[in-house]
């Protein structure tokens, strides 16, 4: 699959992979502010963005290939690291499984190592049959919006709110369809952290009710080779409600991954 994708900077490869049901345009300020010292390549997963949205169900396996694929196409053969929030997470877990060999540091935001529990699981297929149904994706960017964001963020700054809010919208109903899909059967990773060697930041803002702090710990607990940190004031979406406070941290991780960079 061939994905839209941005490509900015020299130096050593980040690649950022977005969270759900979004697009790259959430990494606008890390592409910015880390691409003054690294190659920063974010693309749109597949189902999102400026990316095909095929029927069927997007494993998060077959995502990571989609990266793999990128990265191929671009001429990346050099270990890289590899960001994802939340779904962009789960893929970055899947590649780090896959890949090992083309992972040089990992980012996990925002997101879990666990499956879906049962009952969340069936709703996201409930959620995809009634998209599917409907042809409208309304309901699912509308039940999301609020849990999303820190509860400053959405009191006080429904500018960014809206911006991401029109970035769902433009999400295609197949799209929507194929990622709730991957995302209910994808499988649990936590019995599997012990195996990713490569350095790992994990990070997550301190309101995130999505994929909350605890969970974060837990995955650094089980990493061989992590640190943890948290965005204070900050819910799910994190590097896109503080960008000042997530790019600060992921710098420093970057300095300690790429010294010399
Ligand atoms: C995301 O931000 O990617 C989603 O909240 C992930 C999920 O629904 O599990």
């Amino acid at each position: 699959m061939l994905l839209a994708y941005t490509d900015q900077g020299t130096g050593p490869v980040v690649v950022l992979l977005h969270g759900f049901p979004l697009s790259r345009a959430m990494w606008d300020a890390q592409v910015h502010a880390l691409s003054a010292s690294h190659r920063v390549v974010a693309p749109d997963l597949r189902g999102h963005g400026e990316s095909p949205a095929p029927d069927g169900t997007y494993t998060m396996d077959q995502m990571a290939d989609d990266v793999a694929e990128l990265l191929d196409g671009l001429g990346i053969v050099e270990p890289v690291v590899l960001g994802g929030l939340s779904m962009g997470g789960y893929v970055a877990l899947a590649f780090a499984l896959k890949h090992p060999n083309r992972l040089r540091g990992l980012i996990l935001a925002d997101t879990r190592a666990a499956a879906d529990a049962p009952e969340a699981a069936r709703l996201r297929e409930e959620t995809a049959q009634s998209v599917s149904r409907e042809g409208r994706t309304a309901t699912v960017v509308e039940t999301m919006i609020p849990r999303l964001f820190a509860r400053t963020t959405l009191q006080n700054r429904p500018g960014l709110v809206s911006a991401m809010q029109e970035v769902m919208e433009r999400t295609s109903a197949s799209g929507v369809i194929g990622a709730l899909l991957g995302m209910a059967r994808r499988p649990d990773r936590r019995d599997r952290l012990g195996e990713i060697i490569a350095p790992t930041l994990v990070v997550v803002g301190q309101e995130d009710v999505v994929s909350p702090p605890e969970e974060a710990r837990a995955i650094a607990e089980a990493l061989p080779n992590s640190q943890l940190a948290i965005i204070p004031h900050a819910g799910h979406l994190a590097p896109y409600e503080d960008p000042e406070a997530f790019n600060a941290v992921v710098l420093a991780f970057l300095k300690d991954v790429h010294p010399h960079a």
